[in-house]
């Protein structure tokens, strides 16, 4: 089934706003907003590649009935709660003082509201935060000790996230770091654990082409105490707008925040890109925003960037600067395929 516009009546009243602006702005061209429909919409869920059980249990809640949100929180939440997936949630690798601090985001299309929380310690689901600061407060974002109060108010138990293997990777990076300081060097570069972005955002979309989108992360390990990356800014690592789509990303925050890159994907599908154009093009944005020392003299990056992203009508697609898998889950079931890549 071929992705079709709406008709210029349903287009007028979708988006009318922006054609108003464009009316105040004579001599400047304005993209046609490009409002996908197809009835029914096709459920889909994508997600990290780390999201594959996520996947495949958000899509069977969204086949039950749930909301995408509801189907995301469930889906993302195994992640968070496994303490073998060192980039998210428990087990989340820590920063430089060894503390873990997670970030996490969300949006829920039908209602057209957001949530996030940045530098949160000692709550192992911040995505059920996320989803509570959305439905419960006026606000956006909460931070670090208050976002924990928050939680707590709750009835959510302040834990220990640092699992031993966590610590561990921790110490030896801590040992490792000078080799003039009083750490000796753990010998053996087998022990160390590289500096890692990991992440899990889930973009999902119902058979009522009803669309969300969360993200959840431990963030940069070993990164600057206080550090808040992509996944707590909405419209950096999450962006969902109802009458298009949403799109999510892993890899240097840092990199995909100086293109507020889940909402760049977003307006990319919004002119009428294939979603993985739309990840393609923002790629591409970010390699001309960056500052010199994020690009090799080869011209290549010297970070991960991954999107992934799926429109309203559960067209999905996924591209990364270098080869990268992604999950995803639809009427053929839960796998994993390939980004599509900037740099082969
Ligand atoms: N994308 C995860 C982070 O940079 O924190």
């Amino acid at each position: 089934m071929a992705d079709t516009p709406v008709s210029r009546r349903s287009f007028l009243g979708a988006a009318g706003a922006a054609l108003a602006g464009a009316a105040l702005a004579p001599g400047h061209a304005v993209a046609a907003p490009y409002v996908l429909r197809r009835s029914p919409s096709r459920l889909c869920a994508v997600a990290s590649s780390n999201g594959l059980r996520g996947v495949a249990k958000a899509v069977d809640m969204m086949t039950q009935g749930a909301d995408t949100l509801d189907a995301g929180v469930a889906g993302v939440k195994i992640q968070e709660l496994d303490p073998t997936d060192q980039s998210v949630g428990y087990g989340g690798l820590p920063n430089a003082d060894g503390v873990v601090q997670l970030d996490a985001s969300c949006m829920h299309g039908p209602t057209k509201r957001a949530g996030a929380v940045g530098a949160l310690e000692g709550i192992k689901t911040p995505s059920e935060i996320v989803q509570l600061v959305m439905k419960y407060t006026n606000h956006i974002m909460l931070v670090g000790r208050d976002a924990q109060r928050f939680a707590t108010s709750y009835g959510y138990p302040i834990e220990d996230l640092l699992t031993p293997a966590s610590r561990e990777a921790w110490l030896h990076w801590r040992a490792n770091m000078s080799a003039t300081d009083n750490y000796i060097d753990v010998p053996g570069s087998e022990k160390l654990v590289k500096t890692t972005t990991g992440t899990c955002p889930m973009m999902l979309v119902n058979q009522a082409g009803d669309v969300s989108s969360i993200v959840t992360t431990s963030g940069l390990s070993w990164k600057v105490p206080g550090r808040v990356g992509d996944s707590g800014i909405v419209g950096a690592g999450q962006y969902t707008d109802n009458d298009v789509g949403a799109a999510g990303s892993t890899g240097l925050g840092e990199c995909n925040m100086l293109v507020c890159g889940g909402f760049s994907v977003v307006d990319n599908m919004r002119r009428g890109m294939h979603p993985k154009d739309a990840c393609l093009a923002t790629l591409k944005r970010v390699m001309a925003m960056i500052p010199a020392r994020w690009v090799a003299p080869n011209g290549r990056p010297t970070f991960q960037l991954q999107y992934y992203a799926v429109n309203k009508a559960g067209v999905y697609g996924a591209a990364a600067m270098t080869a990268s898998p992604f999950a995803v889950c639809d009427e053929k079931g839960a796998r994993t395929e390939d980004c599509a890549v900037l740099f082969s």
